[in-house]
This record gives structure tokens, sequence and C-alpha cells, in this order.
């Protein structure tokens, strides 16, 4: 994304506006008094975009056009003469990996996944991610651009589009009483209003540059549904996994860079109770049965320390 260089809130434009981060960033803009171009493949399909056109402001100054990250060229309609892009478009796939443990490490902007790593144990999305963000790189050198990356941990929070996209699906899942989640192994948790306003942050500071992690909490798939399930004991959490979890290097992501922005990310429990809410509100959580005097303990059921003190 290039910097915001003039006062008045301009026109930007939001790829990829129908989904998780990128409705949210642009409920923030319009909230804010930008004008919003946001890119989707099929701006036609106004189902899909239902939850946008709701959106305070956006009948006023929210507009939908065209781009395809697979056809060349494709948003150079959607870009022209806007101030500055959000480029949050992606093609989310689940996530295959069997990484080896390892060491405590620290990770800050200078750490890259390794590429060698990542096709070893075909883990494309995250391939992805760092070639394309490489390429951002190159492009932006090349072309005078004043890129700033944003760099999410996994993103909870209410999710405007329904249905729900992948990763909103998991948690949803998970709170239902999936065994899955383990897959994801040891992970960093913010709430998708600080990744929204993280976004519009480095775009209106014209200092911000390089990139930034955007992470309140790390925690391994077992603390975090223990904690979950202590939290909010009328779910039907379920603290055990089909699958044995990933022995996953233990990292700790330094934030650092962003807080000295301004930026401190609501912590896990702020994150989880808007989440629950939300998906409370749209019916999509299912409650544990009433207890009654005779019903025994479930194999699952958990104990009250929280695990997460240490984390
Ligand atoms: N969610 C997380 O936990 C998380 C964490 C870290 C980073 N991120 C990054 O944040 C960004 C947004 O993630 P998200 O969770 O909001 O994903 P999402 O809900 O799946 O949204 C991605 C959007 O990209 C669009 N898209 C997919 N394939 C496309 C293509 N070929 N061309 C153009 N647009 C395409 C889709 O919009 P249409 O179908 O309407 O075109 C979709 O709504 C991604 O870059 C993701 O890698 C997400």
């Amino acid at each position: 994304m290039g910097h915001s260089t003039e006062k008045s809130k301009g026109t930007v434009c939001v790829t990829g506006a129908t989904g998780f981060v990128a409705s949210w960033l642009i409920k923030c803009l319009l909230q804010d008094g930008y004008r919003v171009r946001g890119a989707v493949r099929d701006p036609e399909n106004y189902e899909k975009a239902a939850h946008l056109w709701a959106l305070s402001g956006a009948k006023e100054r929210l507009q939908l056009v065209k781009g395809d990250l697979l056809v060349e060229g494709s948003y150079d309609a959607a870009v022209a003469g806007c101030e500055g892009v959000f480029h949050t478009a992606a093609a989310l796939v689940r996530i295959k990996s069997d990484p080896k443990p390892g060491a405590v490490t620290y990770l800050d902007e200078y750490s890259w996944s390794s590429i060698f790593f990542c096709t070893k144990y075909q883990i494309w999305y995250s391939l992805a991610k760092i070639l394309s963000e490489q390429e951002a790189w190159k492009f932006a050198f090349l072309h005078s651009i004043d890129l700033v990356v944003v760099l999410p941990s996994f993103v909870i929070g209410p999710c405007l589009p329904y249905p729900l996209s992948k990763t909103a699906q998991d948690i949803c899942d998970l709170l239902n009483g999936g065994r899955n989640f383990g897959i994801h192994g040891r992970m960093g948790y913010v709430h998708v209003d600080d990744v929204a306003r993280a976004h519009i942050l480095v775009y209106e500071t014209p200092s911000a540059q390089g990139r930034y992690i955007c992470s309140a909490q790390e925690a391994t798939p077992q603390e975090l549904v223990q904690y979950l399930a202590d939290r909010y004991p009328h779910l039907q959490i379920s603290t055990k996994f089909n699958d044995e979890l990933p022995k996953m290097p233990y990292y700790k992501l330094n934030t650092t860079k962003l807080q000295r922005l301004g930026l401190n990310c609501k912590p896990l429990d702020v994150m989880f109770d808007d989440c629950i809410s939300f998906l409370e509100e749209k019916g999509l959580l299912k409650r544990k049965p009433e207890k009654t005097p005779t019903s025994s303990s479930t194999p699952d059921e958990h104990s009250k320390d929280s695990v997460l003190q240490n984390v």
C-alpha cells in the first residue's frame, strides 16, 4: 500500500473486498470518512457483497469493481485514481504442515519463512505468501511505490461475510467441539479490528516503512482450547484433538515495531468475547445441554486453571 499524502480522506482501493479482513477494513475506512473502491472477482454477485452494502456510509462512498489476481492487468481500472491500495486478496487454502521441532525462536520483521522448508513440507499457502511478498517488494522498489506490509497472525473476531471465511469457519468449528484445530500448531492471535486499524495506521503514518507484525498473543492449540473451555463453559469446546499435535518450534512474536507506532493489540479475551457474541447472534454456536442432577461429567470436562497464564 502507498502512504496517504493528503490530510483529506481520499479514495482508496481494497482488493479481495468481500473477505474477512477486507470487510472489517472497509467498515473502518468508511467510518473514518474514506471513499472505498473494493475490488472483487464478481461485482455482479450482490448476495456475496450484501454485508458490505449494509455498512454505514457504503451507499454514499463504496464502489465495487472487478479484479482477479489470476488475470493480468485486471486491477488497472480498480486502482486508477486511488491514493492508496490495501491489497488483501488471496486464495486461502487449508494448511498442510509437518514441521519439525526446534528451540525457542524470536520472530520479528526481519524473519522470513524458508522457501526450502515450505516446499519440502508442501506448505503451499505460506510459500505463496513469501513469494508474492518478495515480488511486491521488488516491484515497489523498481516503480518507486511506497509499500508497507502488515503481517497479521491468526485473525479472530466478528466475520462480516457469510458464509464465514475459512479461518473464521475453523474457529466456529473449534467452538462447536471440532477436534481438527491442532493442525495449526502454536500460533499468534489477533483481533480483526486491530488488523484493520494497523493497516490504516501504517497508511496514515508517513514515517511507517517496511514490515509490521500485528499480533496480540501466542498459544499452542492445547493452551488455547483449555483457555476457551474455562472461559466459555456454556459452549461445547473439546479439549481433545483428533490428531497428535504437530511439534512446532516455540516461537515468540516481537510486536514492538507496531506498538511504537501506537497500536496495542486487544488481548485474547476481547477478541474471543467479540467473536463469540457475533457467532452467537448469528445462531452459529451450539450450547452445552443443561446438566440434569443425574448427568455425570464428560471425558472433556476441563480443569479450571487457565494454562494461558504462562504464555
Ligand atoms: N485470516 C487470517 O487469519 C489471516 C492471517 C494472516 C494473514 N491473512 C491474510 O489476510 C488476507 C485476507 O485474509 P482473509 O482471512 O480475509 O481471507 P478471505 O476471507 O478468504 O478473503 C480473501 C478474499 O480474496 C478474494 N480472492 C480469492 N481468490 C482471488 C483471486 N484469484 N483474485 C482476486 N481475489 C481473490 C476473495 O474475494 P472474492 O471471492 O469476492 O473475489 C476473498 O474474499 C490474505 O492475504 C491472507 O493471506 C489472513
